[in-house]
């Protein structure tokens, strides 16, 4: 029985009862925080042996070079061997660098932008208008870097194998397009893993800017929520075979495996793509953060240790997941006022409300004391077009007060949902 169903006696009946939940729940005073997905203190207390690592008896590299002096830009041996194959890449197309992925991809478009990027005929700066690719809904700190840059940003719907590449494969035959953001694995926020043809398409597909980028942003590649982990395909090789060697700009960090902003990034990218941000980063600074690169490298061990360690995480963070899902699907399933995803990893549920009442559920919300991330901060410029996103975040509040939360939430979605009918 869907809202819309409903006769105006029973939607009476149905909004005299949610108001009367939502009440109480304001009487609650509560005041909980569903906003960003950062890991909780269970978790970062996992990696609490980085506090002591590397130690003081050997602060060598396997080559036997002191981590604690400067130097050595790509980043230790070490380190960039273990992601390499976590990553499925060959070592030489990996520097690891120092604690964020978005620090690189910031300084990636900053320098094509002020320098052009070892394919651009002319810096970005120079072009009459920079146009970028935006899958929607997606990740608002990249919106937030296009934007800056004054790029026009455009927007391609997020299906469920991955952004429209029909669309992409239209708009890229315009000179103006230079790249495009993609969170390929358990994307944020729909959870939504790139299908292989997807991927396949992207890295064949013809490009009127020969400087054109994609930011791979694999900030998720090995954060399922189950015991498979999804295949991550080597892209780097895939564009090289494709004639596309250069088309990927590939980001990965341990944020959320260790502990977040203190834990190691690295840019995977072609040997002259790399050389060209060596170039410069040369010139920006003398050499990464070895000594946490090292610690690293010692907690994990192997490539399986970071597979273990991202078990754990699926233990602390499944849980959490499905009481979300599970409320969800208890309060509003019957009637027919939202859709959500049920990701297999990361660290977001994608929830779609009916259009034009996000806005009003986060109001909602905030009323009664829960913060939910900001409707329409899935894309760019803020402004979801049909005002129905609202992106979770369940990974940081404990179980119990998630659940809260959720019920709240659920609450604040019927009120809204009830408001639009005029009831
Ligand atoms: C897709 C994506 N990329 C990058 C980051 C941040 O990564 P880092 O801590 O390496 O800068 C996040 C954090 O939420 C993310 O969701």
């Amino acid at each position: 029985m869907s809202l819309l169903d409903l006769q105006s006696n029973e939607l009476e009946q149905l909004a005299a009862d949610v108001r009367a939940k939502y009440d109480a729940l304001k009487a609650k005073n509560l005041n909980l925080d569903l906003t960003r997905g950062k890991p909780s203190s269970e978790q970062l207390d996992y990696s609490n042996e980085l506090l002591t690592l590397p130690g003081t008896a050997d602060y060598t590299d396997k080559t036997g070079a002191d981590v604690r002096n400067y130097g050595n830009l790509e980043g230790i041996a070490d380190i960039r061997e273990l992601w390499a194959e976590v990553l499925g890449v060959n070592p030489e197309n990996v520097v690891a660098g120092d604690a964020s992925s978005l620090n690189i991809e910031f300084d990636l478009i900053s320098w094509s932008y002020i320098f052009g990027n070892n394919d651009s005929q002319r810096p970005w700066r120079d072009e009459d208008v920079v146009k970028w690719i935006c899958p929607v809904p997606g990740y608002d700190r990249h919106f937030a870097i296009t934007e800056k840059f004054g790029f026009e940003l455009i927007s391609v719907p997020m299906l469920e194998d991955g952004p429209d590449i029909a669309a992409i494969e239209k708009l890229v035959q315009d000179p103006q397009v230079k790249g495009m953001w993609a969170v390929p694995i358990f994307s944020n926020p729909t959870g939504v893993t790139f299908s292989r043809e997807v991927v396949e398409r992207l890295a064949a597909m013809e490009t009127a800017a020969p400087d054109f980028r994609i930011v791979w942003d694999n900030a998720y590649a090995v954060h399922s929520l189950t015991s498979e982990l999804p295949d991550n395909p080597n892209v780097i090789a895939l564009a090289a075979e494709k004639g596309n060697p250069n088309r990927f700009w590939y980001m990965s960090s341990t944020s959320k495996i260790t502990h977040a902003g203190a834990g190691v990034s690295f840019f995977a990218s072609s040997v002259d793509n790399l050389r060209w941000y060596v170039s410069i980063a040369g010139i920006r600074g003398i050499g990464p953060n070895k000594v946490n690169q090292l610690a690293h490298a010692r907690l994990f061990g192997d490539a399986e240790g970071v597979r273990a360690l991202m078990r754990k995480h699926a233990g602390s963070l499944e849980p959490k997941f499905r009481a979300v899902i599970e409320i969800l699907e208890r309060r509003l399933g019957e009637y027919g006022v939202a859709t959500w995803t049920e990701p297999k990893g990361g660290y977001f549920i994608s929830l779609d409300v009916i259009d034009g009442t996000a806005t009003r559920v986060w109001e909602l919300a905030k009323e009664a004391g829960i913060t939910l991330t900001k409707a329409g901060s899935s894309f760019p410029h803020g402004k979801d077009p049909r005002d129905r996103n609202i992106r979770l975040a369940p990974s940081l509040p404990p179980l119990d007060e998630i659940v809260e939360a959720m019920d709240g939430v659920a609450t604040c979605v019927l009120l809204a949902a009830v408001e639009k009918r005029g009831a």
